[in-house]
């Protein structure tokens, strides 16, 4: 779908379909609806006036102009009170809308900046968040949304004041470009592990890096070999797909610009490897590269918008598998920054390959480092399934802006605390540290192990509840079943607000 900004009035637009808002209790609404609804000699208030159309969220209105304006339809979407209005609002209203647009065969859509009117959003995020909602609440996979009549080719932000044009159009660019990270995300994480192997993510990576300009260096076994990354090649050990240890890198060598590091972890699929886990659910491990794929999404924006950061992205990508050569409970292995980790189960294979990416993070001295990375079941049990992503964190300035950049795009992190005391759970006998810590306080001792590997501002993003939707009843208008994408948005908020 193409984006678009206009200036003008909504009513004159020569789009098929016209969105326009309506906020609970509004009986004489202003703005762009009151405008459009004169066009239409009071049809709008008439709706209102019959209880046919009420403000409330969740609702879609439509009605047909007939000739007395260019549009054949006006859908009107409900934003809920004013008061309780912010973004999220915004993004389920237009999502909502949006698809029933498509359904009813609309090709062009002509929208306002939902909110930033009486809702008093913003303007540029408002814009942003009309934006979001539409294209999250479209996407779909090759076999959803099948009885659609087509898809939505056009979607223009109608602003009414040219002196804000300038703004909407930027807020335009700039979120176009982040969604369709958003869609790359999803689009990997959907795949089957037996298509997005190791070596399909790097082709992807180098496709993004040839078509926007980014460096790319992939390694394979005995690349990371070179370089005693043995926590990394003991969860590839029984791979049948060959480990590839990606890294993107956008402005490379520019000495004169703040270094931030990006890290994802890349299982392909994680059957849990000798530590076998149940049959039920298993599928759902293909998701496990998720954190990679968000790294991807946000590389790609990055670049497409030219941060002016110095920015790598590093995916750890190996398949987890159980396998005559696979690493055992109970052996010992040794990771690139020369620490010793005793395995307890191979199913906890995640910390092992960021442990490497973290130690490859350190050469560049970077200002910071944030991983994301589907790690602990424990973490969704904290957290519950699609409601925040577990944070923990170094650094308060860091830490208060991923945070505040999670409430922004409502892909939320939440700080959870990186105590000493949980070393003591992932204390060994005969090594510096185990890869488990059981499962009491399990996220914690998750992070704190991640934490030996670090030596910089940095932050660990647990999102193992957050990167697939697996049931209805947790489904929203953003977020259906399949991949969510979770990371890319919140990510490219958080590096394009960098200022430290
Ligand atoms: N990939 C899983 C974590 C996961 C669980 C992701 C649910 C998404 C949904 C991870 O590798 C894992 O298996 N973690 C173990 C760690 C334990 C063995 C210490 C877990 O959480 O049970
Ligand atoms: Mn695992
Ligand atoms: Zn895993």
């Amino acid at each position: 779908m193409n984006y678009r900004a206009s200036q003008g009035n909504i009513y004159e637009t020569t789009a098929d379909t016209l969105i326009v808002n309506l906020f609970a209790g509004v009986t004489e609404p202003g703005g762009a609806t009151g405008a459009l609804d004169r066009a239409l000699g009071g049809a709008i208030r008439e709706m209102i006036a019959n209880g046919d159309l009420r403000g409330k969220e969740k609702e879609v209105g439509v009605l047909y102009p007939r000739g007395s304006i260019p549009a054949k339809r006006v859908m009107i979407i409900g934003l809920g009170g004013a008061d309780a209005l912010d973004l999220e609002k915004v993004r389920r209203a237009m999502a909502l809308g949006a698809r029933r647009a498509r359904e009813l065969g609309a090709k062009h859509i002509a929208t306002v900046a939902h909110g930033a009117g009486a809702g008093r959003l913003p303007l540029f995020e408002a814009v942003q968040a009309t934006i979001e909602g539409a294209a999250l609440g479209l996407y779909h996979t090759s076999q959803q949304d099948k009885d659609i009549p087509g898809e939505i080719e056009t979607l223009t932000i109608v602003e009414l004041d040219e002196q804000k044009m300038g703004e909407v159009q930027e807020a335009v660019r700039v979120t176009s470009i982040a969604m369709e990270g958003v869609y790359l995300a999803r689009d990997l994480v959907n795949l089957p592990p037996n298509i997005a192997t190791p070596r399909y993510l790097a082709e992807q990576a180098r496709q993004i890096a040839a078509k926007y300009g980014l460096n790319i260096t992939v390694g394979d076994r005995a690349w990371a070999a070179e370089r005693k990354m043995g926590a990394f090649l003991a969860v590839a050990k029984g791979a049948g797909e060959e480990p590839q240890f990606i890294v993107l890198e956008h402005n490379a060598g520019r000495s004169d610009l703040d270094t931030v590091v990006l890290v994802g972890k890349g299982i392909t699929f994680d059957s849990g490897g000798i530590s076998l886990k149940p049959a039920e659910k298993m599928e759902e491990m293909k998701s496990d590269m998720a954190g990679a794929a968000a790294v991807m999404g946000a590389m790609q924006t990055a670049a497409r918008l030219n941060l002016p950061l110095h920015l790598v992205g590093i995916m750890p990508c190996t398949e987890n598998m159980p396998d005559a050569h696979g690493y055992h409970p109970a052996d010992v292995i040794t990771a690139s920054n020369g620490l010793t980790i005793e395995i307890i189960s191979t199913d906890a294979e995640g910390r092992l390959i960021l442990a490497d990416a973290l130690v490859y993070a350190q050469q560049y001295q970077p200002k910071a480092v944030i991983d994301l990375a589907t790690l602990t079941g424990a973490c969704v049990i904290a957290l519950g399934e699609h409601v925040a992503a577990g944070l923990f964190c170094t650094d308060d300035w860091l830490q208060d802006r991923l945070v505040a950049s999670g409430k922004t795009t409502h892909e939320r992190v939440w700080p959870m605390a990186l105590w000493d005391d949980y070393k003591r759970k992932i204390a060994s006998l005969v090594a510096d540290m185990t890869n488990s810590g059981g499962r009491f306080g399990g996220v914690g001792s998750s992070a704190i192990f991640l934490k030996a590997f670090t030596n910089y501002p940095w932050a660990h993003i647990d999102i193992a509840g957050m990167a697939l939707m697996t049931k209805k009843a947790q489904e929203t208008p953003l977020n259906r079943l399949g991949a969510t994408g979770f990371g890319v948005r919140l990510l490219v908020d958080f590096l394009r607000k960098w200022q430290p």
